[in-house]
């Protein structure tokens, strides 16, 4: 098993947002994670990346334990999330951001030889390696010909793949999408299912949050959902979307 989540709790004050949740992802699924809103979706992505320190209960990564390590090591071991609305710099260039996100890379590469790369610019050989890795993602996500673009000119969809692809060039195995539809039409979510599955073809395994039941209904393999914290049904997404106590949990007993 790819990752391991055992009995993972997080508490705010007197209120639980995940509640004793346990749930494992195979290498090159995909994984939806439905649940009405406040039923601890984001925690739990977030603890998975070490965005948040967990409560209780682990997070086991090939084997190994992460879930006392920060963000970036969390990064480094090849798990990363994209925000639901990513903090762009509206005056900066898609191909900028881009650059921004290959930070793992420039330290992987150079070490603390990075600061000194402020001053005397990048080594040619690695500036034209992460060229060509920022073009290749661009590709990938349908943004090559946006690459100077601003990013305060993108569509909100092109803002939000924007963000998919600058999680993509830290070249994460696991890559974690809180609710990557929200907000888009119906052409950019064919786009965004296009991209999705390439990316699973590249090899990425994906765990999706989204409400939007006919994308991810579509898109993943298994599902899990929550409710007040609680996984209340895991299996295929079809079983799970049709769970009595999801309908329930969505629509409330009066309407289920
Ligand atoms: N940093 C925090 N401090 C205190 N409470 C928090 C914090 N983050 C989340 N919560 C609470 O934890 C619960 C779960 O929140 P979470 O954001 O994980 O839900 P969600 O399923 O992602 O919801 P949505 O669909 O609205 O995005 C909510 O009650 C929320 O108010
Ligand atoms: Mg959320």
């Amino acid at each position: 098993m790819l990752l391991d989540i055992r009995n993972l709790t997080k508490r705010f004050g007197g209120l639980t947002a995940v509640s004793n949740v346990s749930f494992g992802i195979e290498r090159g699924e995909i994984i939806g994670i439905f649940g009405p809103n406040g039923s601890g979706k984001t925690t739990t992505l977030s603890l998975i990346a070490g965005i948040l320190v967990p409560t209780d209960g682990s997070i086991v990564w090939k084997g190994k334990d992460i879930s006392a390590l920060p963000p970036f090591e969390v990064a480094q071991h090849g798990l990363v999330k994209t925000f639901q609305n990513p903090q762009l710099f509206p005056e900066l260039t898609v191909a900028q951001h881009m650059r921004i996100a290959c930070h793992l890379h420039i330290k992987r590469a150079l070490g603390f030889g990075r600061v000194w790369s402020l001053f005397r610019g990048m080594p040619a050989e690695l500036n034209g390696t992460l060229t060509r890795k920022i073009d290749q993602m661009l590709e990938l996500c349908r943004l090559a010909d946006k690459r100077n673009e601003e990013a305060g000119a993108l569509s909100y969809g092109g803002e939000k793949m924007l963000g998919v692809a600058m999680g993509m060039v830290c070249e994460p195995e696991l890559l974690l999408l809180d609710e990557p539809a929200s907000g888009l039409g119906h052409d950019e979510i064919m786009n965004l299912d296009a991209v999705l599955r390439d990316l699973r073809t590249h090899g990425v395994t994906l765990c999706i949050i989204d409400h939007k039941v006919g994308f991810l209904g579509r898109l993943a393999d298994r599902s899990i959902a929550l409710h007040h914290g609680a996984v209340i049904a895991t299996g295929k997404t079809a079983d799970v979307l049709a769970n009595e106590a999801v309908v329930e949990a969505y629509l409330g007993k009066k309407h289920a």
